[in-house]
């Protein structure tokens, strides 16, 4: 068989393999803590960066900053950014730090919030392992996760610093959200 044609049916396996109804997709994502040691490729670190780059912001602003940390000392270093909370930090392949402008928009939280999820589901999407890591209004003793963040990724000071979302390879099982706990009573029709 020609290796064009190969390919072809690689490329072909691969999209079936990544294809999932999106409510599956939202069903089995869940938190991942834990990595193994192997890489992200780069097209797959692209792509999530461009889910980040396609999503929704009030007024079409952007007001986002991505910062991809690879460093394995500086993922250690971020880690500890916190009283707790940051250890998968540590572990993961890469972390994406979400920082947005807060003098582009006034919606700087609902924009850097979206962001940062669709890069998680995208993460799971290609079968890897995300976590949400909440860096803004926390603190490590007395100071502010903030500001350690801030200093040590030289970031200026009008940009907010929401979250890392760490990628890596799953290192652990995780059950799908059991649909028998979804709080149907937080559903209100027409009034409260
Ligand atoms: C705003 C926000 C902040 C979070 N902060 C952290 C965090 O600092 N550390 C952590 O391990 N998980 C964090 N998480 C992940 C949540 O703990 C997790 O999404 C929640 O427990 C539900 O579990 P699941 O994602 O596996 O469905 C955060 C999630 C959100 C949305």
């Amino acid at each position: 068989m020609p290796v064009s044609q190969n390919s072809c049916i690689f490329a072909y396996i691969k999209t079936v393999k990544k294809m999932q109804n999106f409510h599956e997709l939202l069903l089995t994502r869940r938190s991942i803590r834990k990595y193994t040691d192997e890489p992200i490729s780069g097209e797959d670190v692209k792509t999530i960066l461009e889910a980040g780059l396609m999503a929704p912001s009030s007024k079409r602003k952007m007001p986002w900053h991505f910062i991809v940390v690879e460093d394995k000392a500086m993922l250690a270093q971020l880690s500890q950014c916190r009283d707790a909370g940051a250890g998968p930090i540590a572990n993961a392949a890469l972390a994406i730090i979400v920082t947005v402008d807060m003098t582009v928009s006034e919606a700087w939280v609902e924009d850097g919030s979206i962001a940062a999820v669709l890069m998680q589901l995208q993460a799971h999407d290609l079968g890897l392992g995300s976590c949400w890591i909440q860096l803004r209004n926390r603190s490590l003793g007395d100071e502010a996760t903030e500001d350690l963040v801030r200093e040590m990724l030289e970031i200026p000071d009008n940009m907010a610093i929401l979250c890392a979302v760490t990628i890596g390879h799953k290192d652990e099982v995780r059950k799908p959200f059991d649909e028998e706990k979804m709080l149907w009573e937080k559903v209100h029709i027409a009034k409260w």
